[in-house]
């Protein structure tokens, strides 16, 4: 697949099928993660590939806690909407961890020190084009309660869990979501 399509037509998708993913996909997605760019190339990031029903389960039913508490806190009404149903649907879920000492030297800027996070996020975005280049759905997902899906997931207290991806075949297509057009985006200092 051409870079441009996938860049174009990747989408987020909330609605898998049980169809398992081959493992030679899994690889070749977590395969891209690893390409991806890093800060001082420390590659912090580490990947906790869950195909396990029961923890699947678990990690549904924390964040549909963590749903729900957002729903009161918030009073958005599409947090009421939203299931996380996709998380005990989908046959894989990668977590995302990274030591925040493997931060370039932007750590020892005041308030700083993202970088471990930042490229993490570069491997997370080639996932998903990885994933969408071989005919998967994914899903960049955040709303978590760390401390609790570390624990169900055993990540050691000294790493961050810095998102997860849910990765299966779509059992529909996902719909399309719009873009802010450039100018709006754009601000060119000559
Ligand atoms: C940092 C980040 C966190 C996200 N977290 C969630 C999430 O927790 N749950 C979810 O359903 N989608 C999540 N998304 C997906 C976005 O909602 C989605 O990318 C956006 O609506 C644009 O749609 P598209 O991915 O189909 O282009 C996240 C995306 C990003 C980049």
């Amino acid at each position: 697949m051409n870079l441009w399509q996938a860049i174009k037509e990747r989408r987020s998708c909330r609605e898998f099928a049980t169809t398992p993913v081959e493992d030679e996909k899994l690889e070749a997605v977590l395969e891209a993660a690893r390409w991806a760019p890093s800060v001082l190339n420390k590659q912090p990031w580490r990947f906790t590939v869950i195909k396990n029903q029961e923890l699947k389960q678990r990690l549904k039913d924390s964040c549909s806690k963590t749903i729900e508490f957002l729903h009161q806190a918030s009073g958005w009404k599409w947090l009421g909407r939203y299931k996380v149903d996709f998380l005990a649907q989908a046959p894989v879920i990668i977590a995302v961890t990274a030591d925040p000492q493997d931060a370039g030297a932007d750590k020892f800027l005041p308030g700083r020190g993202e970088s471990y996070a930042m490229s993490c996020c570069a491997a997370v975005q080639n996932m998903l084009l990885a994933a969408h280049a071989l005919g998967l759905g994914s899903l960049w997902y955040t709303l978590y309660d760390k401390d609790e899906v570390k624990q169900i997931l055993n990540v050691p207290p000294h790493m961050d869990l810095v998102s997860m991806v849910v990765i299966g075949y779509p059992a529909s297509p996902p719909g399309s979501v719009p873009r802010k057009p450039l100018e709006e985006l754009m601000t060119v200092i000559p």
